[in-house]
């Protein structure tokens, strides 16, 4: 079964309380989820494969350690992902970008994909699925099945706030993707939204209602 980990940093429970509040504006929410996202990314990518090597300081020379392991990808879920690229990209500049495009039927809540464009190498590289919401999880399922399609091999998933059934949902489909989650949330309503929640992250984000 894949690991699931919860962030419990003070830093992002005191911005993600201030996202959930309904009267927080686009703004701010905005900004907020690329702090929460930049944050998330730096605990995601602590078991990063390093190698030694030899550095020549204005001192003397010395032996540090650099990135040596699989190149990252990140790859948001259309649209609300796209909320979370520019805080990965902040920490991994280098990290290249894919896309899938997956909207979930309002009726049946079933996910349905309309664009995905990976990096040529994305087979060889650690590959960061993100979106604020993980809810019945057939989204970031969906998503994590196209990209493994694709032949990738190795994939994290990074969500602002999941509900218990997403996460098991996604557990039992990919028990080989390790979850990261800020918030950990109690159900879903009848409507599969996450309770509390913090209603739609693609409307909030964009302003589209
Ligand atoms: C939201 C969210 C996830 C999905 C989660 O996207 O960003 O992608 O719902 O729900 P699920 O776990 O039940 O699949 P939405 O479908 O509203 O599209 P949007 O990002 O374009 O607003
Ligand atoms: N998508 C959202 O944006 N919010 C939810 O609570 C569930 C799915």
């Amino acid at each position: 079964m894949s690991n699931l980990v919860v962030f419990d940093h003070p830093l992002i429970q005191h911005k993600l309380s201030i996202m959930r509040d309904k009267n927080t504006g686009v703004k701010e929410f905005r900004e907020l989820l690329e702090e929460i996202a930049m944050l998330m990314i730096y605990e995601v990518t602590r078991n990063l494969e390093t190698e030694e090597v030899e550095v020549e300081t204005p001192i003397c020379k010395c032996k540090c350690r650099k990135l040596s392991g699989r190149k990252l990808a990140v790859v948001p879920i259309l649209r609300a992902g796209l909320g979370m690229v520019d805080g990965v990209l902040n920490m991994v500049p280098a990290a290249k970008v894919g896309h899938i495009g997956l909207y979930r039927d309002p009726q049946t809540l079933e996910p349905v994909e309309y664009y995905c464009k990976l990096p040529a190498d994305s087979t060889e590289r650690e590959i960061i699925v993100v979106d604020p919401m993980l809810a019945t999880g057939g989204s970031a399922s969906a998503a994590i099945s196209f990209i493994k399609q694709r032949g990738c091999t190795h994939i994290r998933l990074v969500n602002l706030i999941a509900a218990p059934e997403g996460v098991k949902r996604v557990q039992e489909d990919h028990p080989d993707v390790d979850i990261f989650v800020a918030g950990l949330d109690s159900h879903l309503n009848d409507h599969g939204y996450i309770v509390p929640g913090l209603g739609d992250a693609g409307d909030r984000l964009f302003g589209t209602k």
